[in-house]
């Protein structure tokens, strides 16, 4: 194995990027993948909850790059999704650096398929070393201006900084019908990609399930419109021609 990389990113805080990184990991891995997700928003960690590893963890993502601990000790397995893995953030602190990063994503880029880095919002430390070591990047955007705007800065950013445009992709997150149209601040997802300049992989609905599973750490039931939807673009993620899934 040597684990591709990609990295979740918003302008905005609250876009839902550790929400669709646990939902694009967990449906990667019941494609087959092996996933790790590492979560590099220190402070305001999520993924453990989301992915069920809360109160499994020992170590964390600043533990490793500091090198108090070896990279595998801080992979726990989601005992929600098989074959989804999960390094955590910290609670507090922590300063994510490209080189450690590096260091830690060559060593397990052999055991994964896919490695996807959950970054915080803006264009931070955490951003800037996730952008240094990723092949690609998705950005995790809401259909409402500020969020579409500060896309647009993140993904001028990574494009100026030498990812190549083909590389960027835009996932529309929490879209529901009325979120768009003329009397909605965004006309439609034709808006969403030409603020952002990036093409379209997939859209996320706005789900009860997908929030409720998030807040509880339970699994997100299979068969809901918002698995179907990650389901989609895990496929789209892996190159194959499905379609968006949306209007819902
Ligand atoms: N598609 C969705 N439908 C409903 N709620 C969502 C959706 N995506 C994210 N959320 C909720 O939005 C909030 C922020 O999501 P989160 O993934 O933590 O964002 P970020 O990682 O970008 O800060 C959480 O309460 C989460 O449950
Ligand atoms: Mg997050």
């Amino acid at each position: 194995m040597n684990a591709q990389i990609a990295m979740l990113c918003s302008g905005k805080g609250g876009t839902g990027k550790s929400t669709v990184a646990v939902l694009l990991g967990a449906q990667l891995a019941a494609r087959g993948q092996k996933v790790l997700l590492v979560e590099l928003d220190s402070g305001l960690r999520s993924v453990d909850i989301i992915a069920g590893v809360y109160g499994r963890t020992v170590y964390d993502i600043e533990d490793v790059l500091c090198g108090r601990c070896a990279g595998e000790k801080a992979v726990v397995e989601s005992p929600l999704y098989r074959g989804l893995s999960v390094i955590s953030a910290p609670y507090e602190g922590g300063d994510i650096r490209p080189g450690p990063l590096r260091a830690l994503l060559a060593a397990m880029r052999p055991y994964f398929d896919c490695i996807l880095l959950d970054t915080a919002a803006g264009m931070g430390a955490p951003f800037c070393a996730a952008a240094a070591v990723s092949e690609r990047a998705l950005l995790v955007l809401t259909p409402d201006p500020v969020a579409l705007r500060d896309g647009r800065i993140v993904a001028d950013r990574l494009i100026a900084d030498g990812m190549p445009a083909g590389r960027l992709r835009l996932v529309v997150n929490r879209a529901a019908r009325d979120r768009f149209g003329p009397r909605a601040a965004v006309a439609d997802l034709d808006e969403c990609i030409d603020t952002v300049g990036a093409q379209l992989l997939a859209v996320i609905p706005e789900s009860p399930a997908l929030q409720q599973a998030a807040a509880t750490g339970a699994a997100l039931p299979p068969g809901c419109p918002a698995a179907l939807a990650g389901a989609a673009l895990a496929a789209r993620f892996c190159g194959e021609r499905v379609g968006l899934r949306f209007p819902f």
